[in-house]
Formats: structure tokens, C-alpha cells, sequence
């Protein structure tokens, strides 16, 4: 350990044969020229570090694969026990960022738009405690305002350590460092969530034009549907490195995914390894090969037939809802699916979460975003994991990527 180190030729080979996209250069170190050729030659980075990396996760000794995966295992969420899948529960919400080692507490969370998923969210993360201040957008005159003084209230009935605000202004962004966009039309029973794509870009880009000024440090996450659409929409009106805007689909999808294949063998959601990737809509891609139920392959425990219903139940989810409901979508699950991945940029849960993404050549990906399982830290995405998908799926998840890009180009 310590002294300079060289990095030379060699090392960006290693860096290459291990699919290696950046490699960290720390003070001191030196770079050879030929090093630095071969590295643009290869498209592998050189990055100023030291990098932020998402710690281990503490599972056991299991599969590498398990590790890459969205696992959560009935041990590590607490389920059956008093803890409840909150790693926060029983821990004070003053302070507490002393109390779990490496936890953060946002300054300032904003949610753009105050429906029932920004409200839903705005509850739970008040309940955890994971902001200091929490800001309510949203266009309908009062709404934001009643529901920030609603959650105030509930602050009388203590466990509530944060400080609310609610308007209609987008200038309540105002040194937010995380906001969450969930403003804009919503599906109705019938309807693909890319009939969104045109009225929803509008809306994206009116909340990117005030987050670059007023939020500029901001992690933005995309809730607004289109999803993957939206998401790239929002990177490109922001103008923020892509590390900072991120899609919520897959930490949902996959949550569908799960339940779906409890259900059907009779199992805890968690004993099931599970993710789904590619688009949120129409070209989700249930990742079957790397699926396990207590560790073992689906077709130990079901038939062609029910994997093939929980893969429907996973695509069409949120349509059933939209069906029920008829004038809008759900609320309930993308609001808990939303803290999974903000509990990930404060470093409260570890490991891989799946997260709509703009890809630069990972999965053989360039220049849209698309869900694929990736560490996240304080700053966004610390890097994406590249899952060995069968050939099928990789030539699935390809073909999501050119869906979306299509329609992308079709925004005007
Ligand atoms: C869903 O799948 C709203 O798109 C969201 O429920």
C-alpha cells in the first residue's frame, strides 16, 4: 500500500479484460503517455479519484451474481422482525445520521409535483427522517401548501424531525440537493404510458430549466411518464452529467416482479432474487435466467405457465391499477420504490438497485437511458453493473434501448 503507483499499459489492458470502463488515477500517481493512448484508443476513462463507491453489501458469502442483484433477503430487511424492512425503524430520527454509520440526512428534498406519489413520499421520508427540509411543488392552487402543513401537524404527534413548505412555485426548489419529478399527466385505463411522451416533455423541461438554476448541485430522480423518456428529457433540458438524473422504474418493476413470484410459490418476497430491466412500459424485460427463489432456478418451484404470468403481472402492474382507478395510476408502490433509491444515495441500503440510466456503451448502450442495475452514493450513479444476461435478454434489452430512442426522437 501507499507510494506512487505507475499506470501503464498494462493496467488499462487489466482494466479491459475485466470490462472495466474508468480507471481510478489517485495523487501520485503516474501516467504513462502510452497508457493514456491506449486508454482513449479503448474508451476506458481515466478519473481523478479517489471515486466514490457504494460499500459491499453485508450479505453472506452467496454468489457474486446475488450480490449484483437486487437482493433482499428476509434477514436484511427485517422482515419478521420489529425493524420491518426499515433499516431506520426504532433508530431516533434526531441525529441518527450518527446512529447508522455513513447514513445521510438530505438538506433539502423537493418534490415536484404533490399527487398521491409525491405525497406518499413526502410521508414516509418524513417519517424516516431522511431530510432536513421537505418542499411540495405542485401546479394545482393549494395543494402542495395544505399537505405541507398536514404533514406539519402530524410532526405534533413526534417521530417527524423535518420542516415542510408548499406552493405552486418552482423557485421552492430553491438549494434542493435532491428533487424528485413527479409532476405531469398520468395515464388513463387504456392508454400506453408513451402517449405521455409530448404534453409530460413539456412539463419536464419547465422543472429542468428551474432546477438547473435554482438546484445546480441537485441528484434529480424521473418519476413522470414516460419514464425512460422523461428521464432523458430531464438530462438533456438540465444539462447535468448523467450521474445525476435518474429514472425510478426498475426498484417498481422488479418490486411487481417479486411479489408476483412469492405469490405464485408460496414463498417471503424475501427469498426471491429478482430484477427487471429495459423499458418501464411495453419492453420490461423480467431477467428470468438470473431469477431465484431460496437460491435455486424458477422452474423449481413453478411452471412455464406461472413464471409466464408473473412476467405479465410485472409488464402490466401499473395498467391494472390505471384500470381500476380509471383517472390515474399508482400511487402507493412507485412512492416506496422512490425511497429504496433515495435510501441508496444516502448510503442506508447497499448493493445494486435497477435504475433508468443514460448508457455510454454499457450493455453495448449508447446515449439513451434504459433500466439496468447500478451502485448509487451521494452524488448519483457510482457505476452500472453489467449482469451476464443471457442472449436473449441482451438482444431484448437492445432492443428497449432503440424503442425508447425512437420515441425520444419523436418528442418535439
Ligand atoms: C406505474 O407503473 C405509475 O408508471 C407507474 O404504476
Amino acid at each position: 500500500m501507499g507510494g506512487r503507483r505507475v499506470i501503464g499499459v498494462e493496467s488499462v489492458e487489466d482494466a479491459r479484460r475485466r470490462g472495466r470502463r474508468t480507471i481510478e488515477i489517485l495523487r501520485g500517481d503516474i501516467v504513462t503517455a502510452l497508457a493514456k493512448e491506449s486508454a482513449e484508443r479503448l474508451g476506458i476513462r481515466l478519473v481523478q479519484g479517489p471515486i466514490e463507491r457504494a460499500p459491499a453489501p453485508e450479505a453472506e458469502g452467496h454468489l457474486v451474481l446475488q450480490r449484483a442483484l437486487w437482493r433482499r433477503s428476509a434477514r436484511w430487511t427485517g422482515i419478521g422482525s420489529d425493524r420491518q424492512g426499515d433499516p431506520l425503524a426504532g433508530e431516533s430520527t434526531k441525529g441518527f445520521v450518527g446512529g447508522m454509520k455513513g447514513v445521510r440526512r438530505f438538506a433539502k428534498l423537493a418534490l415536484v409535483g404533490a399527487g398521491g406519489v409525491g405525497a406518499n413520499i413526502a410521508q414516509i421520508a418524513a417519517m424516516r427522517g431522511m431530510a432536513e427540509e421537505i418542499a411540495l411543488i405542485d401546479i394545482s392552487p393549494g395543494l402542495a401548501a395544505a399537505l405541507a402543513l398536514d404533514l406539519e401537524h402530524a410532526g405534533g404527534m413526534g417521530g417527524n424531525a423535518a420542516s415542510f413548505v408548499g406552493g405552486e412555485s418552482l423557485d421552492l426548489l430553491d438549494g434542493a440537493d435532491v428533487v424528485v419529478m413527479s409532476a405531469g399527466r398520468s395515464r388513463r385505463p387504456g392508454m400506453e404510458r408513451s402517449e405521455l411522451a409530448a404534453v409530460n416533455a413539456r412539463v419536464i423541461r419547465q422543472a429542468a430549466n428551474a432546477i438547473r438554476t435554482l438546484a445546480p448541485r441537485a441528484v434529480v430522480i424521473v418519476i413522470t411518464n414516460p419514464l425512460d423518456e422523461m428521464t432523458l428529457e430531464m438530462l438533456r433540458a438540465t444539462g447535468f452529467e448523467r450521474e445525476r438524473v435518474l429514472g425510478m422504474s426498475g426498484t417498481l418493476d422488479s418490486a411487481r416482479l417479486r411479489q408476483a413470484l412469492a405469490q405464485a410459490a408460496r414463498v417471503d418476497a424475501g427469498d426471491i432474487d429478482a430484477i427487471a430491466l429495459g423499458s418501464h412500459g411495453r419492453e420490461m424485460i423480467p431477467i428470468i435466467s438470473l431469477a431465484r427463489i431460496r437460491g435455486r432456478s424458477l422452474d423449481a418451484f413453478l411452471s412455464p405457465a406461472e413464471i409466464e404470468s408473473c412476467i405479465h403481472k410485472a409488464i402490466n402492474g401499473g395498467g391494472e391499477i390505471v384500470a381500476l382507478k380509471k383517472t390515474g395510476s399508482a400511487t402507493i408502490a412507485p412512492a416506496h420504490a422512490t425511497i429504496e433509491i433515495l435510501d441508496h444515495l444516502r448510503g442506508a441500503r447497499h448493493g445494486a438497485v435497477p435504475v433508468s440510466v443514460m448508457l455510454a456503451g454499457e450493455y453495448g448502450i449508447e446515449g439513451v437511458a434504459v433500466g439496468v442495475p447500478a451502485h448509487l452514493g451521494s452524488k448519483g450513479l457510482v457505476d452500472i453493473v453489467e449482469l451476464p444476461l443471457d442472449d436473449r435478454e441482451r438482444e431484448r434489452l437492445k432492443a428497449a434501448a432503440a424503442a425508447i430512442r425512437r420515441r425520444c426522437e419523436g418528442i418535439g
